[in-house]
């Protein structure tokens, strides 16, 4: 594994400063929007956790967080469209306002199996919150409230993000430029 990830090259998508400037904004209007709100932030494991913890950080009202990790299975990078829940919320959103908390919006239809879910727990509302929205991609209905950055294809490393488990604690953003050695 260690000499495959030594040849992938990669160049700088979003910088760690675009990044952080981002994530103050989008923290700054759901602040705005939900005050006085009883707000509820649900993290998908596990691109979003580097995201959750900056945006959680920077948001000035009070609110809680809960986990989820699904699983979408099939061959290759793209989603089967067969989605379990490997991990479930711990607490119930009943009354909540929810915000599902998402690294990368791709054919939406991780992000539209949860909207569809959460919504059956009878939370006050559901909003989708996206630092990535590949948004051509798109498969699934699936409209983020907020949206950090919109981009083309390609696939990005970096701030929570993967190749293989590999990257994902890179302060920046990259796009994957050659796999091969
Ligand atoms: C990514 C991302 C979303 C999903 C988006 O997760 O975090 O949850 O894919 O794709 P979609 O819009 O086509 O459904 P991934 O399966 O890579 O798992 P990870 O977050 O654990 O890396």
């Amino acid at each position: 594994m260690r000499g495959v990830m030594e040849h992938i090259q990669k160049r700088i998508l979003f910088s760690r400063e675009e990044i952080d400037g981002r994530v103050r904004e989008l923290a700054h209007e759901i602040s705005r929007d939900y005050r006085d709100k009883d707000v509820i932030l649900v993290c998908v494991l596990k691109g979003a956790f580097i995201f959750l913890a900056d945006l959680a950080r920077y948001l000035t009202i009070p609110h809680t967080v809960d986990f989820v990790r699904l699983a979408s299975y099939g061959a290759g990078t793209e989603s089967s469209g067969v989605i379990t829940i490997t991990k479930g919320l711990d607490h119930p959103v009943e009354g909540m306002h929810v915000i599902i908390v998402e690294d990368i919006l791709d054919t939406g239809t991780t992000a539209a199996y949860l909207v569809e879910l959460l919504q059956k727990m009878n939370p006050r509302s559901v909003k989708l919150c996206c630092l990535i929205d590949k948004k051509a991609r798109r498969k699934m209905h699936c409209e983020p409230a907020y949206t950090g950055f919109v981009v083309g294809d390609g696939f990005l490393v970096g701030y929570g993000l993967d190749f293989n488990e590999q990257f994902r604690c890179l302060p920046d953003i990259y796009v994957i430029e050659e796999r091969m050695p």
